[in-house]
């Protein structure tokens, strides 16, 4: 007998499926953990702009420090239109202080349903963690929070940061609640940083267990799935 392929969520995002062998499975909640500049906030963006674009699929951004001009700003950089998918109620940004965990939630359920969302993201995620004072208050709000997202089925990504050099490095998000993590790297050769992406985890799918490079483009971020990290500057 053969098991049953999760349904997946498609990301758009050029590499990224194939890294997934198919995308992530749907309505995981996932964790991009990343150093400064590494292009977490591109990748959010791409995910829901693609969604919308390609599938159809309507997402909500939650920005926990941002404002919406500035997230609009830095999507028609990469030539995302995101103002015209807001007017399609395909997209919507909602900039949240983050003072109130249980108004946070209700307010991402409204907005999830207000535009029958399959997609959210939350960046930057990692300030929910600066928001709780015990560990384990941030690790029950979070859980509920991803039990919220299944039950209403969206796919998620949450943001995390990382330093530079790893040593010093906020894992810990992760552990409460991803179905999975993705990591952005700038990764250092010789006198030069090589951008990069490897899947840490991701339940119900096979992973790609290498780091494959990534550009960042004028047209946004792609991963070069099929290289090899250091192969480009051999
Ligand atoms: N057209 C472009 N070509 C090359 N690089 C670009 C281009 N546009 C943006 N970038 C770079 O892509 C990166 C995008 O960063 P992004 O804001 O997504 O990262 P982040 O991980 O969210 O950062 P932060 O830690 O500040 O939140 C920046 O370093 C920026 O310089
Ligand atoms: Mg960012």
């Amino acid at each position: 007998m053969t098991v049953p392929e999760p349904a997946r969520t498609l990301t758009g995002v050029p590499g990224l499926d194939e890294i997934l062998y198919g995308g992530i499975p749907r309505n995981n909640l996932v964790v991009i953990s990343g150093d400064p500049g590494s292009g977490k906030t591109c990748l959010c963006l791409e995910f829901l702009y693609y969604g919308a674009v390609k599938y159809n699929e309507p997402g909500v951004y939650i920005s926990l420090e941002e404002s919406e001009e500035e997230i609009v700003g830095f999507a028609e950089l990469f030539g995302w239109d995101i103002r015209a998918m807001m007017k399609n109620r395909l997209i919507s940004i909602v900039t949240v202080e983050l003072y109130d965990f249980d108004k946070l939630k209700n307010t991402i359920e409204d907005e999830i349903s207000r535009l029958h969302a399959k997609r959210l993201v939350i960046d930057p995620g990692v300030v929910f963690r600066l928001y709780f004072d015990r560990e384990l208050d941030a690790r029950k709000r979070i859980l509920s929070l991803g039990r919220m997202l299944k039950r209403i089925g969206c796919t998620a990504i949450i943001t995390n940061e990382i330093s530079l050099d790893k040593t010093t490095s906020l894992f810990g998000l992760e552990e409460y609640v991803a179905d999975g993590v993705l990591l952005l790297y700038h990764t250092k050769l010789e006198d030069r940083f090589i951008r990069s992406i490897g899947v840490l985890k991701m339940r119900g799918t096979k992973i790609s267990e290498r780091l494959h490079p990534i550009r960042i483009t004028k047209d946004g971020i792609k991963i070069l799935a099929n290289q090899e990290l250091f192969e480009e500057v051999k």
